[in-house]
């Protein structure tokens, strides 16, 4: 549980807000790079509270602009995209992908170019990597390094990102990609199915088999390490070994090799999130085929969970198939449908002041404490946490596997990723 100043602290991301200042000095995908067409529509982008459009140039390039034109507040979605810049259709003022309004033809030709050259505009830098356009919404002159995931290094062939989102605040979107404990029960149907099996092989067994995982950690300069150690099993144990990436991204625990998925939650306001699933691989193109167990997803993949449903229809839980068996009764919706549906169950911004936290919980105790430590001491010292060069950004990887129960996880975890990491 957290008192509700704490709770109150960890939620509240708008402008000006102590955790919405400190996740702005974060690069945060924005949208995906695939809807941004050179010259083509703009693209609504709501963040922290804020709203944007980004648009890609006659050039290529992306510019990330306040939706609101900045002569009367048109909504520069609107705006005609051509010659390298938007230009709003109500009195024809142009802006460019730096940021700078470049014309403004209702004013006299004598005083044109100076009067738009007063004009403020807000304009936020962005970056493309791993099919995404990422901004940077901080404070600072000069925007942080680009953070070097894995993911972020390979070609957009490598990475297939879908967007869900959700009607809750962002923390209970992270809190629930942290959250090992849930995996037995929630997605147990989902485990048991043929597809689960085609995906995670005797590794359904192993999540079914123990639902109450021993957690144990390792506390790293991005964030931490998470180990979900199943021992109640047979002759080997299972480990599932998280990497969460604070404030954003949960790796999720995958083979060695091959296709894996990270997750993020980014807020779009105080009581909306924009969750990501982010496939990829290192070595072969992908298709978003290992996220299958999201089942049948909307289509869109910049909403991928349109028709979710919602507390109205009680994101259409099927009773009659959960008196068949069924565990959650969302049938045939794949892992996030489960996930969004409790999420939003909770409340836009759940209370947690009433909760009764158990032994399960331990990761998102520890997340929730190390966000609080975090965003008191970037108040008082306005370092920005969890970033530097100790972070080692690049090696992250996520794995499960099981071991002989003679060895440490950690032990067997080090000799799979030795290769992976002196690459
Ligand atoms: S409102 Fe955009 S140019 Fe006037
Ligand atoms: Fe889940």
């Amino acid at each position: 549980m957290l008192n509700s100043a704490d709770n109150t602290l960890l939620t509240r991301i708008g402008p000006g807000t102590p955790m919405g200042t400190m996740l702005r000095e974060y690069w945060v995908p924005a949208c995906r790079s695939a809807k941004l067409e050179a010259d083509g529509a703009p693209e609504k982008v709501r963040l922290f509270g804020e709203n944007f459009v980004a648009f890609r140039a006659t050039d290529g390039r992306v510019g990330f602009l306040q939706e609101a034109c900045p002569h009367r507040c048109a909504s520069l979605r609107l705006a005609r995209n051509e010659g390298n810049g938007l230009r709003c259709i109500f009195h024809g003022w142009k802006f460019s992908v730096d940021g700078e309004c470049v014309d403004a033809p209702t004013e006299p030709r004598s005083q044109r170019e100076r009067f738009a050259q007063s004009v403020p505009v807000r304009s936020h830098p962005t970056h493309e990597a791993g099919g995404l356009v990422w901004v940077y919404m901080g404070a600072q002159e000069t925007p942080p390094p680009f953070p070097d995931f894995e993911f972020t290094q390979l070609p957009d062939t490598h990475v297939f990102p879908l967007r869900g989102i959700i009607k809750t605040n962002w923390l209970q979107g992270l809190e629930a990609l942290l959250d090992s404990a849930h995996v037995t029960f929630l997605h147990a149907t989902n485990l048991d199915s043929a597809v689960g099996r085609s995906l995670f092989l005797e590794e359904s067994d192993m999540m079914l088999g123990d639902g109450a995982p021993v957690f144990e950690f390792d506390e790293k300069p991005y964030g931490f390490t998470e180990g979900a150690i199943r021992t109640e099993l047979g002759d080997q144990d299972y480990a599932r070994v998280r990497e969460v990436v604070l404030p954003f991204f949960s790796f999720i625990p995958a083979a060695p090799t091959g296709a894996r998925i990270v997750c993020c939650s980014i807020p779009i306001d105080d009581e909306t999130t924009a969750q990501w699933y982010i496939s990829y691989d290192a070595d072969a193109p992908v298709d978003g085929s290992n996220l299958t167990l999201m089942g049948n997803w909307s289509g869109d993949p910049d909403h991928f969970n349109s028709d979710m449903g919602d507390e109205s229809n009680l994101w259409h839980q099927d009773r009659e198939a959960m008196k068949a068996g069924h565990w959650s009764g969302i049938v045939n919706r794949g892992n996030p449908y489960e996930d969004f549906a409790v999420q939003e169950s909770m409340g836009t911004i759940v209370d947690r002041s009433r909760e009764y936290l158990g032994t399960c919980d331990r990761v998102i105790y520890r997340a929730r404490r190390m966000l609080l430590d975090a965003v008191r001491s970037y108040e008082a010292t306005s370092t920005v946490p969890f970033t530097g060069p100790q972070a080692k950004l690049r090696t992250i990887r996520a794995l499960s596997f099981a071991y002989p129960k003679t060895e440490n996880w950690r032990d067997v975890r080090q000799a799979l990723l030795t290769g992976h990491e002196n690459a």
